[in-house]
């Protein structure tokens, strides 16, 4: 599907994500030939910072050329940039925006649909909003807001509220980008196409699942936003809570943005309140040399938690999940690892060494790869078993070279008008309400070795379960 003809207009165009991710990722779209016959995209930013639209296009043209996949090069390019303006707004002063809007509007034709892209720090937020509304440009568009969506519950409430006294729910975008990834899709095919991974994916089987996003990265110069998030905020609460709905969701009625919502925000619902005591903060040696930073800090760049649901489906199913900065790799993977069975005829002594129980290890670095390993038996006159690895690589079986990346995917849902990837109200809120006890009582940061896997006191966090990452791939 394409969707109809739009005038985009994204605030923040000067910042950091617009360079890195979206104005990369709206051409890449232009490329794939997957925006609108006609479309506008107006740029827009306070006016301390407004540029002119010939500044905004070479702008444009950098930050594709250091961060596309391909550069900013041929027909494609020239008519994107000829669809790019540029018009400054300050909640007092929207007049440059609108006049922008407006010739936007005329460039396209006909009534055109709005798409607002809130690439704005929180601060920000409620005067761009309200302008919106009260300027009459937020009449039946759709809104694109970044993460956070919030820092606690009240916060989120407060948050919410405002973003609601001016769109309803259904047209509000809140982006994760990791759910754009074709991986995380792709979970709900593995579930819900299979009768061999359906009818297993469940207490009686799996004993417990990890979701496991190691960076490599510090935290590259972001220190006055990291100091005032720190990595529960910034990762834990947003990607990898979203990741554990859909791993953990009851199969949706039909494969719609409401069902799926429902059943994802069912699984929040179900979670236990955060225990302090099953929480590992973890801060990287060097942390607090780094500039900008409290040399006092006690901002995490490291959680390991565990999370229960109370469910049928996953009672006594502990959920480990584990990010942080300055880890020995970058990854991002979840791993559910089955019950043993019954009854043990193979003595242990004959087992490999090391070996552990059988697992499915859902890997979503783009372009993904799913493994499952089991053991078998070594050749030989023994009875010797050993660990075997079958793997589907979507590098190895499709042409990966036109899909999507997290950010261009969901920009595409949210002009098409599809929610399925999106967060709810109530499934954000939600969110923070079991992360209050956490909140009110952190445990103190224990320091790591940056490249290390984190603090020790994690292998206690999960025994007698260990961590599947690092692996032996
Ligand atoms: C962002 C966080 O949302 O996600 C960053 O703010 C983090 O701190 C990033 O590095 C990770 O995204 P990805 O897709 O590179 O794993």
């Amino acid at each position: 599907a394409v969707p109809d003809d739009h005038v985009i207009v994204l605030f923040g165009a000067t910042g950091d994500l617009a360079r890195r991710k979206l104005l990369p990722g709206l051409f890449h779209l232009a490329q794939a030939g997957l925006l609108p016959a006609r479309y506008r995209i107006v740029g827009s930013a306070p006016a301390q910072v407004a540029l002119s639209g010939d500044e905004f296009r070479k702008r444009a043209r950098e930050a594709v050329a250091e961060f596309g996949r391909s550069g900013p090069q041929g027909r494609a390019w020239q008519e994107f940039e000829e669809s790019l303006s540029f018009g400054a707004a300050d909640p007092e002063d929207p007049e440059p925006l609108l006049e922008a809007v407006r010739d936007a509007g005329q460039a396209v034709g006909g009534s055109p649909r709005r798409l607002f892209h809130l690439a704005v720090p929180p601060k920000a937020f409620a005067s761009v909003v309200e302008m919106l509304g009260a300027t009459g440009l937020a009449e039946g568009a759709r809104i694109i807001v970044e993460k956070p969506f919030g820092t606690d519950l009240p916060s989120a409430q407060a948050l919410n509220a405002t973003i609601h006294s001016v769109f309803d729910e259904s047209r509000i975008f809140r982006i994760d980008h990791f759910l754009g990834k074709e991986s995380v899709d792709n979970v709900l095919a593995l579930r819900f196409a299979n009768g061999l991974l359906e009818p297993v994916w469940n207490r009686d089987h799996i004993s417990h699942v990890q979701i496991d996003v190691p960076e490599k990265i510090g935290i590259e110069g972001r220190a006055q936003f990291f100091e005032g998030t720190g990595t529960f905020r910034d990762m834990i609460v947003t990607h990898l809570f979203q990741l554990l709905g859909f791993v953990a969701m009851e199969p949706p009625t039909a494969l719609a943005a409401k069902p799926l919502r429902d059943e994802k925000e069912k699984v929040f619902q179900s979670m236990r309140p955060l225990n302090p005591a099953q929480v590992v903060r973890g801060q990287y040696a060097g942390y607090r040399d780094e500039p900008g930073v409290d040399p006092r800090s006690d901002t995490e760049t490291f959680v390991a938690l565990r999370v229960e649901l109370d469910n049928w489906r996953w009672a006594g199913v502990p959920f480990y999940l584990r990010s942080g900065k300055s880890l020995g790799e970058a990854r991002h993977v979840v791993t559910l690892a089955f019950r043993e069975p019954a009854l043990r005829m193979f003595p242990l002594a004959a087992r490999g060494h090391g070996t552990r129980s059988n697992e499915l290890v859902i890997d979503f670095d783009d372009p993904g790869r799913i493994a499952a390993r089991f053991l078998v038996k070594a050749p030989g006159p023994a009875m010797r078993l050993s660990e075997a690895e079958m793997v589907f690589s979507y590098a190895e079986s499709f042409n990966t070279r036109h899909a999507l990346e997290g950010y261009e995917r969901l920009i595409l849902d949210a002009m098409l008008g599809d929610q399925s990837l999106f967060t709810r109200s109530d499934g954000i809120e939600r969110l923070w309400e079991v992360s209050a006890p956490l909140l009110q009582n952190p445990p103190p940061v224990e320091p790591y070795a940056p490249g290390s896997w984190g603090p020790q006191s994690i292998n206690r966090l999960i025994a007698p379960h260990h961590w599947s990452l690092p692996d032996r791939r």
